[in-house]
C-alpha cells in the first residue's frame, strides 16, 4: 500500500492536472494498493488538514484542463517559520498532517517559493517529490518549466493580434509579457511574435536607445513599432538603486506598471501615439498546449518511477531531452535567468531586434 499526499501551490498554470494525471496513472499501473490525498489550496491545506481522499475519477479527462482539480493558494516562503494568527506552528502543522495521515510521501507542484517550502520540509524529514511548475520558466536545475510553452504560445498570440491593428493605425505598441523577475516568456514570446524591441530585467535598457529604435524604423518607412515589455522590465537608471530605493520608487509611480511609463516617455520624445495591451492572467490561463502536456505526462511518470523505487527529496527535472531526479539541496532558492550574452540574444539582435541596451 502507498500513500502519496499532492498538492499544488503558488500561481496556477497550464498543465498542473496534466502532471498530476500523469503521477497517478504511473503509479496505480505499477503499485498494487494505493491511496492518493489531494490537499486543498496549496501549503493551506497540509497545514490545516482540508485534504480530499481522491480516485482514479478524479484524474480522468484532466490532461487537457487548466487550471488545478486542487486549487492553489500562495504561501510565502518566508511566512512559513511565522506562527498563524492563532499563534499555530506552519512547519509543525504540516509534519503532523503528514504523520497523522501516515503518508509514503508528498508529491509538490510549484514554483521557486513552493520549492523552498518543499525543500524545508525534506530537511525536517519529510518524503517530498517537487514537480517543477510556472510559466515563467525560472526554476534552476531544470530545462523547462511546465506551463512556459503554453504560457508562450498565449503571449505570441496576443503579439499577432496587435501587428494587424499597430500596422492599420501605425501606431507604437507595447504588449507586456507576464514572468515576475525573468524575462524568458518575453524572450520567446518577442522573438515569436516578430516583435522589433523586446526589454527584459536581464538587460536593463536605456529609454533614449528604444526612443532611437522607434525612430529608426519610422524612417525606414515602418510606420508601426510592436514592443514586448517584460512586466520586471528596468530601466539602466533604476537598475542602479538600491532594492530598498528601487521598491520605493514603485511604489510611488503613477503607472500602473512599467510599460505604461515606457509608453508615456515614448509619447514625449517622439510624439507618435502609444498603446498598452497587457494580456495579464490569461497567459496562464486555458488548456496546456501539447508540448506541455506531453512534458508533465512524462515529469509525472518519472515521479511515480521515482516513489516506486521511495528514492526521495529531488525535483524531477528534464534536461536535454530526458527526465532527471535532481537534489532539491542543490537547487532550492536559485534563479534560473535569462544570459544577456547568449546566443539566441545574439542572434536576435543581428537580425535588428532591439533589447534597448
Ligand atoms: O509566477 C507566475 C506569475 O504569473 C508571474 O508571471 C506573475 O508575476 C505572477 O505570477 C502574478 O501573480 P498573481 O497571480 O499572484 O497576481
Amino acid at each position: 500500500m502507498k500513500r502519496i499526499g499532492m498538492l499544488t501551490s503558488g500561481g496556477d498554470c497550464q498543465a498542473l492536472n496534466a502532471a498530476m494525471r500523469g503521477v497517478v496513472k504511473g503509479l496505480s499501473n505499477n503499485v498494487d494498493e494505493l491511496e492518493i490525498y489531494g490537499f486543498h489550496n496549496g501549503y493551506k491545506g497540509l497545514i490545516y488538514g482540508d485534504y480530499r481522499l481522491l480516485t482514479s475519477a478524479d484524474f480522468s479527462g484532466i490532461l487537457t484542463k487548466g487550471g488545478t482539480i486542487l486549487g492553489s493558494s500562495r504561501q510565502p516562503f518566508k511566512q512559513m517559520r511565522v506562527p498563524d494568527e492563532n499563534g499555530l506552528d506552519k512547519v509543525e502543522a504540516m509534519k503532523q498532517t503528514y504523520h497523522k495521515l501516515n503518508l509514503d510521501c508528498l508529491v509538490i507542484l510549484g514554483g521557486n517559493g513552493t520549492q523552498k517550502t518543499a525543500n524545508l520540509l525534506r530537511e525536517e524529514g519529510l518524503n517530498v517529490v517537487h514537480l517543477p511548475k510556472t510559466i515563467d520558466n525560472d526554476i534552476y536545475g531544470t530545462d523547462v518549466t511546465f506551463g512556459f510553452q503554453s504560457a508562450i504560445n498565449i503571449a505570441t498570440e496576443a503579439i499577432d493580434c496587435i501587428h494587424t491593428t499597430a500596422a492599420s493605425h501605425n501606431r507604437v505598441f507595447i504588449v507586456e509579457v507576464m514572468g515576475h523577475k525573468v524575462g524568458w516568456l518575453t524572450l520567446y514570446a518577442g522573438i515569436a511574435g516578430g516583435a522589433d524591441i523586446i526589454l527584459l530585467p536581464e538587460i536593463p535598457y536605456d529609454i533614449n536607445k528604444v526612443i532611437g529604435a522607434i525612430n529608426k524604423r519610422t524612417k525606414a518607412g515602418k510606420g508601426f513599432t510592436i514592443l514586448a515589455v517584460a512586466e520586471g522590465a528596468i530601466s539602466k537608471e533604476d537598475s542602479s538603486l538600491t532594492k530598498k530605493a528601487y521598491k520605493a520608487k514603485v511604489a510611488d509611480r503613477k503607472y500602473p506598471s512599467v510599460s505604461y511609463e515606457i509608453a508615456d516617455q515614448i509619447y514625449e520624445a517622439a510624439g507618435v501615439e502609444v498603446r498598452v495591451t497587457v494580456p495579464g492572467h490569461t497567459q496562464r490561463g486555458g488548456s496546456p498546449c501539447p508540448y506541455d502536456r506531453v512534458l508533465c505526462t512524462r515529469l509525472g511518470s518519472a515521479a511515480a518511477q521515482a516513489i516506486i523505487e521511495e528514492d526521495y527529496g529531488y525535483m524531477i527535472a528534464m534536461i536535454n531531452g530526458e527526465t532527471k531526479r535532481v537534489p532539491l539541496a542543490e537547487v532550492s532558492g536559485k534563479l534560473k535567468t535569462v544570459d544577456p550574452d547568449c546566443q539566441m540574444i545574439q542572434e536576435a539582435k543581428r537580425i535588428g531586434i532591439s533589447f534597448g541596451d
